[in-house]
């Protein structure tokens, strides 16, 4: 018999699980539901040049970001999919400004899940990649319904986090605090099957990865870095490439493979950048140290951070460890050159 074995992504939850005696297993059934919902949403979203699921709904949402229909479709599918398992006691979703109470008459379970169901929402339309971001805690009040201050905890406490990426091929990439790991759905069997085990990130990369049409808003010590990545030394490799998606799973896929640094840093419009600490910082962070990279916010580590509001945002440098100290040191003023 050849060695060869077809790993899914819930055989894998399930060793791992049975590699750590005192799992509940509970854990399993909530990453099956998950990823059903996953493959819901990448149905949907495949489809999408085809059907009048395109365009915008004409509102816009709490962050003041225009909404299109699909951000509505997976916000609901993942919803719909996670409240009446008796995994979750409570959701808080980048689509909704007050937390998801699961409904009176399912049962509650012990774990939080907090998710951006369609992230590079601005990239649908041009059948560029997006994906979905979750991270999953335990909960902090003993029982019943839970509460928001069951969704407000530092990244650290996270038990899983991950996002999928519905690109060229449709991958689930997570981590459970033991590794990274990919799975790339096989359409043809609906199944994710292990691709990219245990992904480790260079400890130094030759990309960056930023939106440098907000340039003008930096600080001086931001415009420094940049200059200090475009200029010429064979030593360090640079001058580096830049790559920028728009769509945060896609740019983070390539940072976590190719390594380097994605950065959305504070500006004089937006003093805390852009991005959510709670949908997209921590997730992104939790595999980004998983895969041993860094991540912080220019001064101290994303997953330290306490949130004190759901939507909150934080400015976001993570990548290949070397690159965000390097980055640090500019921000901070210890260096211009
Ligand atoms: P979302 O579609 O969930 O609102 O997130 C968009 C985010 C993120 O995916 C990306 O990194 C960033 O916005 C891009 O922002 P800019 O268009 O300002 O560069
Ligand atoms: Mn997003
Ligand atoms: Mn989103």
């Amino acid at each position: 018999m050849s060695e060869y074995k077809i790993i899914t992504i819930e055989r894998h939850i399930i060793e791992g699980e049975r590699a750590h005696p005192g799992a509940s297993g509970s854990f399993s059934g909530l990453l099956r539901d998950l990823a059903l919902a996953f493959k819901v949403i990448w149905r949907e979203v495949s489809k999408a040049g085809l059907v009048d699921i395109l365009g915008s709904m004409g509102h816009e949402n709490i962050h003041g970001d225009e909404v299109k229909k699909l951000d509505v479709f997976a916000h609901e599918a993942i919803y719909k999919s996670m409240d009446h398992g008796g995994h979750l006691c409570v959701m808080a979703s980048e689509e909704n400004e007050d937390v998801l109470n699961i409904p009176e008459h399912y049962p509650t379970g012990k774990y939080v899940l907090i998710y951006d169901p369609l992230d590079g929402s601005s990239n649908i339309d041009a059948n560029v990649t997006i994906g979905t971001i979750f991270s999953l805690y335990r909960r902090v009040t003993p029982s019943g319904p839970g509460s928001l201050d069951d969704c407000l905890q530092p990244g650290y406490k996270q038990v899983a986090a991950g996002y999928v990426m519905y690109g060229s091929s449709t991958m689930i990439v997570y981590s459970t605090g033991n590794g990274v790991h990919g799975f790339t759905l096989d359409p043809s069997i609906g199944e994710f099957l292990l691709s990219h085990e245990n992904i480790r990130i260079p400890k130094r990369g030759k990309i960056y990865s930023v939106n440098e049409g907000n340039y003008h808003r930096w600080t001086e010590g931001m415009k420094n870095y940049i200059h200090y990545l475009q200029e010429e030394d064979n030593a360090s490799n640079r001058p580096y490439s830049a790559r920028y998606v728009g769509s945060l799973v896609g740019d983070i896929q390539r940072t976590l493979l190719y390594g380097g640094i994605f950065m959305y840093p504070a500006d004089s419009k937006n003093p805390n950048g852009k991005l959510r600490l709670m949908y997209e910082g921590n997730p992104m962070a939790f595999l980004m140290e998983q895969a041993g990279g860094r991540a912080t916010d220019g001064f101290k580590r994303i997953l330290d951070i306490q949130p004190r509001k759901l939507h909150e945002r934080t400015p976001l440098f993570i990548g290949s460890e070397e690159d965000v100290v390097i980055a640090e040191q500019f921000l901070q003023g210890k260096r211009d050159h």
